[in-house]
């Protein structure tokens, strides 16, 4: 029920200090005996530094959270991620490497002298966590991916990726591929001719390889990018850096970039095995964080993303603006584009439905690059709210479901597939719900098909809002 006696999502941006280790969580109902590995987060959990209050949700300090499933059992752990922009910002009280929407308190001099220094890359992986080359690993949006214990989430030093792969931005939602037994992803490479790299990584090993580059003269701002079972696809949003204000450092990051939609949106096709660029495509310009899947389909290749009407999400995002709990209007909906692979022709774009949906999950293992039905992500019920409830979307139907209680505010909904399933879709969401009114927050276990409440186990204290994560099995 929307209404003003809701309690506020606010403490999702409080600090959490408190790191804990608890064997045996509460639970309320019957956690699924077959449910054997653990759910590995990400999120910001720190934003007063001491010295200085982080601008922005994306600049927190990353924080790990292990909920560990065995024998029906959840077991609970936290820490924070000590990287090395962590030790940093914890021994002075203040940012000593730049975040998305927040740079290191500096006097005049050092301003000037920045200009001359090459660009410190954060390791503040608060946004993903992924297996990569045989290790867990937590992701931020640079080439500093951070790795670490997946069972004591101690950290272990950063990834690195070797020189072939370069680049300073990067993404942290890079993409599996089983068949070939690699990932891909791509990295932003700054200068004089500024260019996308597209690389992949060897599960076993972890050989790096470039698939592709492509020279641009302003770089996008893109949060990830699509695969199908044989192409990746980049869609350029119409959010771009002229490279020379981002090595002046002016500005923080993402306050260089510019929203120039008379660009337009553009779609680039690059086939896996030999890296070329078999299309290019331009259409009306969006905006979007995520996308949600991509497969070919007769001629055409389908792309589906979470599409905004313009990059104004970001700065709807202040950390100033979501602890005074102001209501977030920006809507993303589920957008599918539809572009011409083997013919001439425009992309076009259908909305699949109405409803605002975020940090979207699939099916990953039996769909990922091929046709599905199902996407789960979060909602929002109460335009004046926060991200408020779990909404299940069918692709082929546009229908909508959604699960949710007052005062309680879900994040991403992580699928987790029952072994062995034929059906896509057959399985559990595991999402980390806050209960504004309790200010905790519990695990949340629902059956994926018809999001009736199967189980919750909760936490010994508030989870701040973080972003994404990852079931590893057993
Ligand atoms: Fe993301």
């Amino acid at each position: 029920m929307a209404g003003s006696d809701r309690a506020s999502y606010a403490i999702g941006f409080a600090d959490l200090e408190q790191e804990v280790v608890v064997d045996r969580l509460p639970i309320q109902g019957e956690m699924p005996a077959w449910l054997s590995g653990a759910l590995l987060r990400t999120g910001p959990a720190k934003y007063d530094l001491g010295g200085q209050t982080v601008n922005h949700w994306f600049d927190g300090l990353a924080m790990l959270h292990r909920f560990g499933f065995a024998d029906g059992n959840v077991s609970y752990r936290n820490r924070f991620l000590q990287s090395d922009s962590y030790r940093e910002a914890t021994a002075k009280g203040a940012l000593a490497r730049g975040e998305f929407a927040t740079d290191p308190c500096r006097t005049l001099f050092q301003r000037v002298a920045a200009v001359f220094e090459p660009m410190l890359l954060t390791d503040n992986c608060n946004v993903n966590v992924n297996p990569l080359g045989g290790a867990a690993v937590a992701f931020t949006e640079t080439t500093l991916p951070v790795r670490f214990d997946a069972e004591t989430l101690a950290t272990l030093g950063d990834y690195g990726y070797g020189p072939a792969i370069g680049g300073s931005v990067s993404i942290a939602h890079p993409h599996h591929d089983a068949r070939r037994k690699c990932q891909f992803s791509y990295v932003v490479e700054f200068g004089m001719k500024s260019r996308y790299r597209l690389f992949s990584i060897d599960d076993d090993g972890g050989a790096e390889c470039v698939v592709a580059e492509m020279p641009v003269d302003r770089p996008a701002y893109m949060h990830s990018f699509a695969m199908t079972e044989q192409y990746l696809v980049l869609v350029e949003f119409p959010l771009v850096v002229d490279p020379l204000r981002l090595k002046l450092q002016l500005a923080p990051f993402i306050r260089n970039y510019r929203w120039r939609p008379e660009q337009g949106l553009r779609i680039h096709v690059f086939d896996k095995d030999g890296g070329g660029l078999v299309k290019s495509v331009e259409t009306d310009p969006i905006f979007a964080f995520h996308h949600v899947n991509a497969f070919e389909d007769v001629g055409n290749i389908v792309v589906d993303l979470i599409a905004y009407r313009d990059a104004g999400i970001i700065d709807q995002l202040y950390l100033e603006r979501l602890r005074a709990s102001d209501p977030i209007d920006a809507t993303g909906r589920l957008t599918r584009y539809v572009v011409p692979l083997s013919r001439p022709g425009d992309a076009f774009a259908i909305e699949v439905a109405e409803a605002m949906i975020e940090l979207p999950r699939i099916d990953y293992e039996l769909c990922a690059g091929r046709p599905y039905q199902h996407v789960w992500g979060v909602g929002r019920r109460d335009p004046k709210d926060f991200l408020d409830s779990i909404i299940k979307i069918d692709t082929e139907t546009g229908e909508t479901q959604s699960w949710w209680r007052e005062h309680c505010y879900p994040g991403e909904p992580v699928f987790v597939g029952l072994p062995g399933r034929a059906r896509e879709g057959e399985g559990v969401l595991l999402s980390v719900v806050l209960d504004a009114q309790r200010a905790q927050s519990f695990l949340l276990v629902l059956d994926a098909m018809s999001l009736a409440e199967i189980a919750k186990a909760e936490c010994p204290h508030h989870i701040p809002f973080g972003f994404h994560g990852n079931y590893f099995p057993a």
